[in-house]
């Protein structure tokens, strides 16, 4: 065995036999390796493969700290269940409400799936932002190209081939964020009235730009680990003239299931024979947290040629550069260029010139495959700890999803609970959380919640864990 993997070994024991604590920082590099009696490179080596196995996790200048150890296999939350036939979508003011909480700054943060920004890349961003000033020339300063800018395209095409995904940059649109292109892809697809299917629950964003545009949304039962049933979908697809099923394959949000390679490929085909669109939405597909990059449905839908032509991809920058740049991209199969464009130019002419400067710099630079390498795993040590939390504090038979990528969690408390009035008695103690009728068109999941997860471990957090768990229980008891 190669020296380093024989000390990192003997690291992991030490942690098994209590000799460093969960959450405890280790000591340094130089102090290890004299200890150990092996050189700094070797134990660079060991720490390193022990970060890959989650055993361990770098802060930003601080060291390595003792993760948590993982969550036993609990059950899981049920999941969705399918809706009986489309309706119109209504989904009220609480988001609104919501996304006004999420800027106020004494509040803990549970609710929107917004990163704190200590799991952004804030100093390189800022160093590409200042970079972009200065070459913010003439021709930068006007509208960037049809589409969008031409090398930041092209690496987004390079990118997407991790996902297996092969795109031409003609066919990639540069978007305000993933929620234009959702809007985009759906206002390509579908009319007022058509049905849209979607995942039960789904991320309540989806539901707003289908309810926006008029369309009705057919609930389709998810799985915490599957994803999309895909029975269920077919059932909704022989009794409804379903125009596109809108979804999350890759860490669905609120559930963080993943959908395997076999049912992307399942998928693709029913599309196929049911003839209706795909419009995958692959925001949190970087954030996995074995550092394996999912597949993308797209991939599925170029590679394999059947069906050819069924996926419109989209996704952002906002869950793991910065929201506020507001740059997201769509990806449609080739027949649907020119239409996008055009809703484009009518929506709103070209996004921000400034910000794809900005993001195209960061990327050359070659920065964002390690800044996404650390975040990945700090984002698998947040729901490690935050479902710790949640074991603890919330009141007995709560379960918790067990996410393989992104950052949020879904919390399930016995049937009757109304998390809509949780919600509302943690207002009033600062904490926001996100109740889980937000994540239905027809407001099922009252029992449940999301949490966010991308907010710092520390002392605060823990005691707003324990202050949800203990208003979870009041309410409970109160019946
Ligand atoms: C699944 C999903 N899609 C889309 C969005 C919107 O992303 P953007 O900020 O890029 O518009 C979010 C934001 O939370 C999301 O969670």
């Amino acid at each position: 065995m190669a020296l380093y993997r024989e000390v990192a070994a003997r690291i992991q024991h030490q942690i098994e036999a209590g000799l460093f604590a969960h959450g405890e920082r280790l000591p340094g590099v130089r102090k290890l390796s004299q200890t150990m009696g092996v050189s700094v490179s070797t134990m660079v080596q060991a720490q390193r493969l022990l970060e890959d196995n989650g055993v361990i996790a770098a802060r930003p200048r601080s060291g390595f700290y003792v993760c948590q150890p993982e969550v036993a296999d609990r059950p899981l939350p049920a999941g969705g269940t399918s809706a009986t036939e489309p309706v119109p979508v209504t989904t009220g003011e609480v988001t609104l409400f919501l996304g006004q909480l999420s800027q106020q700054k004494d509040y803990t943060q549970l609710g929107f799936a917004i990163p704190h920004t200590d799991f952004l890349p804030m100093r390189a961003l800022q160093k590409s932002l200042a970079a972009a000033v200065r070459q913010f020339d003439e021709r930068a300063a006007g509208y960037t190209s049809p589409g969008g800018n031409d090398a930041l395209k092209e690496q987004i095409a390079r990118r997407m081939r991790f996902a297996g995904s092969v795109a031409d940059t003609e066919d990639i649109l540069i978007t305000g964020g993933a929620q234009e292109a959702l809007t985009l892809a759906l206002r390509s697809i579908a009319q007022p009235g058509d049905v849209i299917a979607i995942e039960s629950p789904t991320y309540y964003g989806l539901l707003q730009a289908v309810e926006s545009l008029g369309m009705k949304a057919i609930e389709v039962a998810t799985d915490p680990v599957e994803g999309i049933s895909l029975p269920a979908l077919e059932m909704a697809a022989r009794q409804w003239p379903v125009k596109a099923c809108l979804l999350m394959p890759n860490f669905q949000n609120p559930l963080g299931a993943q959908m395997s390679d076999a049912h992307k490929a399942d998928l693709i085909e029913l599309a196929e024979r049911y003839d209706f669109m795909l419009i995958e939405d692959d925001i949190y597909g970087e954030l996995s947290q074995t550092g394996q990059r999912p597949r993308s449905l797209h991939s599925f839908d170029t590679v394999s040629g059947s069906g050819a032509g069924r996926v419109m991809y989209y996704s952002s920058f906002s869950k793991t550069i910065s929201p506020g740049l507001r740059i997201g991209w769509l990806i449609s199969p080739p027949a649907w260029r020119l239409q996008l464009r055009h809703l484009k130019q009518i929506l709103n002419l070209s996004s921000n010139s400034l910000a794809q400067l900005a993001l195209t710099g960061y990327l050359q630079d070659g920065g964002y495959e390690r800044h996404l390498r650390q975040v990945r795993l700090r984002y698998r040590e947040q729901i490690q700890r935050i479902s710790q939390a949640v074991i603890r504090y919330f009141p007995e038979g709560t379960r918790i999803s067990q996410p393989g990528g992104g950052y949020v969690l879904w919390v399930e408390l016995e049937r009757g609970f109304d998390s809509l009035v949780l919600c509302q008695r943690l207002f009033e103690l600062n904490i926001s959380i996100a109740p889980g009728q937000l994540f239905s068109a027809s407001q099922q999941y009252q029992n449940c919640l999301r949490l966010n997860c991308a907010q710092p471990w520390n002392a605060a957090l823990d005691q707003a864990l324990f202050t949800v768990g203990r208003e979870a229980e009041k309410l409970r008891r109160a019946g």
